[in-house]
């Protein structure tokens, strides 16, 4: 149908068309709240290049853990940044980690709120690499034990589900295995199966302390050139047993999104990361954008490229923007 007899602006005219038109909605439900655990307490540490959020002593993580939950948001994303750090991250699997103690103290508080944890080694290593390495390599196999022993820990704790985000070939399988062989069976795995090596995690390397101390992480993330790569890598994941498929960053890779979508029956999440959270919060404090506007306007980007879900920063303000609506 052509001008004049289609007239695209006729379904435009008034707030009720327009949102029988509306192909793409948020909602709460849609957004994955994460959070940064740290010892301590009363500890309520500023994170300057992510404005609004904070390395969190337990007692405070259980607070916002609530907000959230009273916000209509159904998981929060738990990374730790713990006391020490050695060759092997020994703490990323101790039973009495930062993430470990963080899940049991948010789910004995809120049971019904989903605790997703981020399964990595790069915040308990002291090279900050995410996986173990040998002689300045890291060594993809060796690396693979520790994961699954962090993915059951986590499992021990209560963690609802883990998110493997280090990038080691093999670790959904063997993040699968031992669960299973733990009685987990039933706790699902998030993987991080696309994640590209980017500029946009540096805000979180601020936040985390897991800046690799020596090289980059181009051996194992993907390179933001490539789309074909990722599909390979989604679909070993899905083969191993992953249950949530996750694309990593957002906004640069919509299109990464959008084929992942159309490739797999699997549920697909998209992290919209720390990069993306600071660029608008910073364009937003120079009065340059309308923070909020720009805020939804990207979730439901990334929702329109075919996110099921997406892990975000500004879950709690867009749950406040979604909720007044
Ligand atoms: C750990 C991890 C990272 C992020 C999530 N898990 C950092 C990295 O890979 O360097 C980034 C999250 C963000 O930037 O918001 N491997």
């Amino acid at each position: 149908m052509l001008f004049p007899d289609y007239r695209a602006r006729r379904m435009r005219q008034s707030d009720a068309f327009r949102r029988m038109m509306r192909e793409t909605t948020l909602s709460a439900d849609d957004l994955i709240l994460p959070l940064f655990a740290i010892g301590g307490k009363d500890v309520k540490q500023p994170i300057p290049s992510m404005p609004g959020h904070f390395q969190l002593s337990i007692d405070y993580l259980v607070k916002a853990a609530a907000r959230a939950f009273e916000a209509g948001i159904p998981a929060v994303m738990l990374f730790g940044i713990p006391s020490k750090k050695d060759p092997l991250a020994t703490q990323a699997y101790a039973k009495d980690g930062i993430v470990q103690k963080a899940v049991k103290a948010v789910k004995e508080k809120l049971p019904e709120l989903a605790v997703i944890t981020d399964v990595c080694l790069c915040q308990y290593t002291d090279h900050g690499h995410c996986g173990v390495v040998e002689n300045g390599v890291i060594d993809n196999d060796a690396s693979l034990d520790l994961l699954a022993r962090t993915a059951v820990s986590h499992a021990d704790a209560g963690a609802d589900m883990v998110a493997p985000s280090d990038m080691m070939d093999g670790r959904v399988a063997a993040i699968r295995e031992g669960l299973d062989e733990n009685d987990f069976s039933q706790v699902p795995i998030m993987s991080y199966a696309a994640k590209y090596c980017s500029a946009f995690y540096g805000p979180f390397r601020e936040a985390a302390h897991s800046a690799p101390q020596f090289g980059d992480r181009r051996t194992y993330q993907m390179d933001p050139a490539n789309a074909l790569e990722a599909i390979r890598e989604v679909t070993m994941d899905v083969e191993e047993g992953a249950d949530i498929i996750m694309i990593k960053p957002a906004l640069p890779y919509l299109d990464i999104i959008c084929r992942v979508r159309e490739e797999v029956d699997l549920p697909v999440a998209a992290y919209n990361v720390s990069g993306e959270y600071a660029m608008i919060k910073a364009a937003d404090q120079m009065g340059w954008v309308d923070g909020k506007q720009v805020m939804m306007e990207s979730l439901l980007g990334i929702k329109r490229a075919g996110a099921d879900m997406i892990l975000t920063y500004f879950a709690m303000e867009a749950a406040e923007v979604l909720n007044a609506r």
